[in-house]
């Protein structure tokens, strides 16, 4: 039988979102050449422990298909180990702690109101709320124009939908598909090129200023580092949220007595957003490089071995989470890892669920009924890697 899952496009790599559980956690797959770790102790394990797994993925590469991520690692947060990585996450961290992103609030709702302001009696949720809204937000924090959101939806969504499928036995198939992405990312990285550069000859108040000026262990950063550094944080600050706004809004259409318990009592909002992230965690994948021999989910890992981290199966472990295949806003505990965990957790995570909090107050105030169009169904982005609505089309009735 179809399920909803199956019309929505969802990829045959996501089968936990049919409702399958692994039976095994952490599986070695010969095809790829990878290991797929599935379990929730599995991946809370790796995660807190990054000597043995180390974010330093792009060593294991391929040649042809490192030199194709070459440009982009210098300063890219992601894939770096300690110290270099506390030295330059510090730089930035002041910028999202919860107290400074709480001071947004207000222009996040201003913002918001004035999307919603541009809809009548129907929407489609991700072109008319999910993207504009994170993406207008860390331009405005970042200093670049929110007006080129266009360009960067352009790119981001041709890396997107350009499925790639991790191999590394496959290394042609693998070069070309990285290829594709990497060219879409390499605009991005030339548009922040020259608003870096300006920086420099013209400082403002913004966070694209504070990189070019920064300084780590007494030297500036270099170009290639502010531009990378920038890049990570265009990218993780958007199309992740973008993907949370739209699941949730999934999420409770698709439960009705959950939607009707979230309307009734607003204080359910923030677990509604925990709830959407384990359920729909929009960062679907992360990955590590063992540095060692390692005792893994009853497997001998060796050294040197790339792992790929489900964090939207792990989300669904019936170990951790009891029915974890039910959208269930009042979980008593949600331990969900969709920002991950330890030192490379989400530097973005008070600011998502702000936004997701301001995002959906303000849809169930303005909208007393809205239910998606049951004659033109949601479509998610076929990227195994991301869970994330790309079309929602909404029916909606404006308070009187
Ligand atoms: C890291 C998810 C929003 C910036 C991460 C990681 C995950 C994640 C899973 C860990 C990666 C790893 O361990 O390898 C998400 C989700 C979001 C979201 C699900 C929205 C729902 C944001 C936002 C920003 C942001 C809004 C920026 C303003 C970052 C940065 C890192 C990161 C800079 C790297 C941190 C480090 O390596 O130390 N995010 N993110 N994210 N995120 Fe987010």
């Amino acid at each position: 039988m179809a399920t909803a899952a199956d019309t929505w496009g969802i990829n045959e790599a996501q089968f936990w979102l049919r409702g399958d559980h692994p039976e095994q956690p952490v599986k070695f797959d010969p095809a790829t050449g990878l290991w797929n770790v599935y379990g929730y102790p599995e991946a809370h394990q790796i995660l807190s422990d990054p000597k043995t797994f180390s974010s330093d993925t792009q060593r294991l590469l391929p040649e042809k298909v490192a030199k194709n991520f070459e440009a982009f690692s210098e300063g890219n947060l992601v894939n770096m180990d300690p110290p270099e990585h506390g030295h330059l996450r510090k730089l930035v961290s002041h910028a999202f702690t919860p107290k400074v992103v709480a001071d947004l609030e207000p222009r996040i709702a201003e913002l918001a109101g004035e999307l919603l302001d541009g809809v009548g009696d129907r929407m489609e949720m991700v072109t008319d709320l999910a993207y504009p809204l994170p993406v207008i937000v860390i331009a405005e924090l970042l200093g670049v124009p929110a007006s080129d959101r266009g360009l960067f939806r352009e790119w981001v969504d041709a890396m997107l939908n350009n499925n790639v499928q991790f191999t590394l036995t496959d290394t042609d198939e693998m070069e070309k598909q990285t290829a594709v992405a990497v060219e879409q990312v390499g605009k991005l990285t030339e548009y922040l090129r020259e608003h870096a550069a300006e920086r420099r000859r013209k400082p403002r108040e913004d966070l694209l200023t504070k990189l070019v000026e920064a300084e780590v262990e007494g030297s500036r950063l270099s170009e290639n580092q502010v531009v990378n550094f920038a890049n990570v944080l265009l990218i993780a600050g958007h199309i992740t949220t973008t993907a949370l706004l739209g699941n949730t809004v999934l999420c409770l259409d698709t439960n009705p007595e959950q939607y009707a318990k979230v309307r009734a009592d607003r204080s359910l909002v923030p677990a509604a957003i925990e709830e959407s992230l384990r359920y729909f965690s929009p960062f679907a994948l992360v990955s590590r490089a063992t540095t060692e021999e390692v005792e893994l989910g009853g497997q001998t890992v060796p050294a040197d071995q790339l792992m790929m981290l489900w964090l939207a199966a792990a989300n669904r472990d019936p170990r951790q989470f009891t029915d974890p295949d039910t959208y269930d806003v009042t979980r008593p505990a949600n331990p969900q890892i969709a920002f991950g965990r330890g030192i490379h957790f989400c530097l973005g995570a008070p600011l998502a669920r702000l936004e997701g909090r301001v995002a959906l107050n303000l849809l169930l105030d303005r909208f007393p009924h809205l239910r998606s169009d049951p004659d033109d169904g949601p479509t998610f982005v076929p990227s195994p890697s991301m869970t994330a609505v790309r079309r929602l089309p909404l029916l909606l009735t404006p308070r009187a």
